[in-house]
């Protein structure tokens, strides 16, 4: 048989042995397309696309028993090379946000590819008909239930940040919660933008969801490092007042009327953050809802 049982956390995974690479040919790991006892799914890559040399997307299959709120992320990775002394091989999990709207019937992800990271630099190989692994635990606070109530939602991403807020936009609750939605995304170059642009091109022209979006939807991508359309960070175009200017918005934010999301590197989370104390809005979490939440897109310095 070619059947190999490793144990991880206490859950007996099954993959195939060494050998078995060997014998298909392909150098490549195989594993077998099953729910593994446990609570760990392998799910099947449908889809990829490369945005730049840096970020890429892709879609996999979704285990029926898998359910997620909007914004959540979820621990998603590959087994690890086989060690080669004993043959044995160990999962290597990252968090990733899912990318992806809850009723959607696959599941997106928005990646980074990082040259020397453990798992980036195998991950952006992925091709459709290969398996990733997936963690079936969600968790996050950037769901609307972290929200109270509020008239107007703005979304503050840098980077990949932005996958969050592509579940959220791709959600109905969004549309139907708030009458305005603004969707600011910064990064350095503006071929980094294209996913979020695309992605929000596509909602507007929606046979059903862009009915939903008409007129509610301010969309503000921003690069840092070269010229395009709007430029700046986030958090001066907030305060110096050039985002409202620019999109014809009340400025600034309030309590009484704004709430807030923001996605990005552990900077800029604390600048938006200090910036949203400064109008006065309040931070919320899933036990306590608040007028804004924050959400880390990555831990470290950043590539
Ligand atoms: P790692 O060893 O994990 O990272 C190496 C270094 O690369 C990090 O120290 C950091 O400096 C930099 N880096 C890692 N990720 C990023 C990034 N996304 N943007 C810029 N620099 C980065 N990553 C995604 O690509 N998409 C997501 O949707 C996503 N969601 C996340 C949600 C949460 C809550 C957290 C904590 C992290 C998330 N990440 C996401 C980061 C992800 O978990 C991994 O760090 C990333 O996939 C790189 O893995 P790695 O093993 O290749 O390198
Ligand atoms: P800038 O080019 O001015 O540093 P990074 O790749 O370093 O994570 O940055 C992604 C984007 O986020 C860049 O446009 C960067 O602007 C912006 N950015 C980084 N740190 C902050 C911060 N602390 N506050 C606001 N914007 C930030």
């Amino acid at each position: 048989s070619t059947a190999w049982v490793t144990s991880w956390m206490g859950i007996d995974i099954l993959v195939s042995c060494p050998w078995a690479e060997r014998w298909n040919g392909v150098g490549r790991m195989e594993m077998k397309p099953q729910t593994i006892p446990g609570s760990v799914n392998l799910v099947t890559v449908v889809d990829v696309h490369h945005w730049t040399d840096t970020l890429f997307s892709f879609r996999v299959t979704r285990p029926d028993s898998f359910r997620f709120r909007s914004g959540e992320f979820v621990m998603i990775g590959l087994m690890n090379d086989p060690d080669p002394k004993t043959g044995k091989v160990k999962p290597l999990l990252r968090a990733y946000s899912i990318a992806s709207p809850s009723w959607d019937e696959e599941m997106e992800f928005y990646s980074i590819k990082v040259q020397d990271g453990p798992l980036t630099s195998k991950l952006q190989h992925i091709q459709p008909g290969d398996e990733i692994i997936l963690r079936p635990k969600p968790v996050g606070t950037l769901v609307h239930d972290a929200l109270l109530p509020g008239k107007r939602i703005w979304f503050f991403a840098t980077g990949t940040g932005f996958a969050p807020f592509a579940s959220l936009l791709r959600e109905p609750e969004t549309w139907e919660k708030y009458d305005s939605v603004v969707m600011m995304h910064t990064c350095r170059e503006a071929g980094e933008l294209e996913y979020g642009r695309k992605l929000v091109e596509d909602l507007q022209n929606d046979p059903l969801i862009g009915e939903l979006v008409e007129g509610k939807l301010h969309y503000y991508p921003t690069t840092t490092r070269e010229e395009s359309q709007y430029t700046g960070r986030i958090t001066d175009n907030l305060v110096n007042g050039k985002v409202f200017a620019d999109l014809g918005l009340e400025g600034p934010l309030e309590p009484a009327r704004d709430r807030a999301m923001v996605c990005g590197s552990l900077a800029f989370n604390k600048d938006v953050a200090a910036v949203l104390d400064g109008f006065g809005l309040e931070e919320g979490s899933n036990s306590a809802p608040g007028d804004y939440v924050i959400e880390k897109a990555f831990v470290g310095d950043g590539i």
